[in-house]
């Protein structure tokens, strides 16, 4: 295989040496790690010892009581906390044979961690029509046409990246039933949970046993380089988690000590993590609905509607004929073309899984100063705030509405 580095993290390496880009490249927390966690942090500091290759009780427990506020038990001792939840993913698929289904758009990771691991991937292409979301129609059609012996994952994610949609109660139950219905086991990736726009996140594991929740500290308590994450399994998969076990003795042995320390204090209900949570959703939506309406007078363009987390997904492929004018045949054409031409940093839909030719996009909104807004009080973050703190990134979508309108 051919080896390259991540889209999400390339873009970053590719713009540092640019002047006044329009950033919506690298989809990281914009806001700062939450202050009772840099707390624990420093008194945790001389913590020095190897811990528990599961990951620190204590921290598991934590994790534990959050899942037990939302409705679901848990067993801290069915949990292994890794360097991100990206390298536990990996070591989930290196460790069991499966096939792996995949809606699109998906996270940039999924694809090339399952070549990597030699898994075999079944993408299932889902349409703007429906904002990008997996249809149990489409589901129960991929699953009865892959008919194998194999054990089966779907890897399921929402909030989403690249699409900021989320699901409903009544979709996350449709979905579950029809993965019972097959024996397929979801991977249901939760990183952006808490980060819905309106406070509600129906988890996978409150309507079905057969799965695995990944999660952790990355977007919503905006800590992604301390590098900690989760996976909680249940009792239908414990075969995994104890193949899971001997992988990460066997590589990273355990997270870094204080940092598994400072996380538990992200997991606790306290008014610290509630406030800090108001705001960023309240933040997220205010950007989310100002770029809804600069976006929603573009001709010819569907971009997603955004629901939680801070990405949102466009398709220009109607404006194929005149990008073709440009030499634009591709996603990547595309996305080198508005980075070149109008310094406007995007990420190609090619990377998330969708054909070549889908003249598609990611954008990640999260150019804006979070330590800044986090100052407000919950009542103070309006829009007129939004529109002075987030000026670069307000213009930069108008600068975008402006390229894509006079093609
Ligand atoms: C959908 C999704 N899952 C997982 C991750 C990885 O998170 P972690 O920092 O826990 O490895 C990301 C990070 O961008 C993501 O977007």
């Amino acid at each position: 295989m051919e080896f390259t580095i991540s889209p999400t993290l390339g873009i970053n390496e590719r713009i540092a040496s640019m002047h006044n880009v329009y950033d919506f490249g690298l989809g990281q927390s914009p806001f700062p790690v939450i202050p009772s966690m840099v707390e624990a942090l420093k008194n945790n500091a001389h913590q020095k010892d190897y811990v528990n290759v599961k990951g620190l009780l204590p921290l598991r427990k934590e994790i534990a009581r959050f899942h037990k506020r939302n409705g679901v038990d848990f067993d801290p001792e069915d949990m292994i906390i890794g360097p991100g939840s990206k390298e536990l993913l990996f070591s989930l698929l290196f460790t069991c044979e499966a096939d792996v289904f995949i809606p699109t758009p998906c996270w940039v990771t999924y694809p090339p961690q399952c070549i990597m691991t030699n898994r075999k991937a079944i993408f299932m292409h889902c349409e703007a029509q429906n904002n990008w979301r997996l249809t149990p129609q489409l589901l129960e059609d991929t699953f009865a046409s892959n008919e194998s012996s194999n054990r089966k994952f779907l890897i399921l994610n929402y909030p989403n990246n690249p699409c900021g949609y989320t699901y409903s109660k009544e979709e996350i139950i449709n979905i579950c039933s029809v993965c019972h219905i097959f024996k397929v086991t979801i991977i249901s990736d939760e990183i952006y949970g808490l980060l819905t726009h309106d406070g509600h996140h129906y988890s996978t594991s409150l309507y079905s046993r057969d799965i695995i929740v990944t999660s952790g500290i990355s977007k919503w308590a905006g800590a992604g380089g301390w590098r900690l994450g989760y996976m909680a399994f249940t009792e239908q998969n414990r075969d995994l988690l104890i193949a899971m076990k001997q992988m990460v003795s066997e590589t990273y042995t355990s997270v870094s000590a204080p940092i598994q320390h400072a996380a538990i204090h992200a997991f606790k209900e306290t008014e610290v993590v509630n406030h800090y949570l108001a705001k960023a959703r309240k933040a997220l939506l205010l950007f989310a609905t100002k770029i809804d309406n600069i976006l929603k007078k573009v001709p010819s363009i569907k971009f997603s509607k955004m629901e939680g987390g801070f990405y949102f997904f466009l398709d220009a492929t109607a404006l194929k004929e005149k990008m073709a004018k440009h030499e634009i045949y591709t996603s990547n054409a595309f996305a080198t073309f508005l980075l070149e031409k109008h310094q406007i940093a995007a990420l190609p839909g090619s990377s998330f899984g969708r054909p070549k030719e889908e003249l598609s996009l990611r954008f990640a909104y999260v150019d804006f100063d979070g330590s800044r807004l986090m100052k407000y009080g919950l009542n103070e973050l309006t829009d007129s705030v939004i529109q002075q703190d987030g000026q670069k990134l307000i213009e930069g979508v108008k600068k975008l509405k402006q390229v894509l309108t006079n093609f």
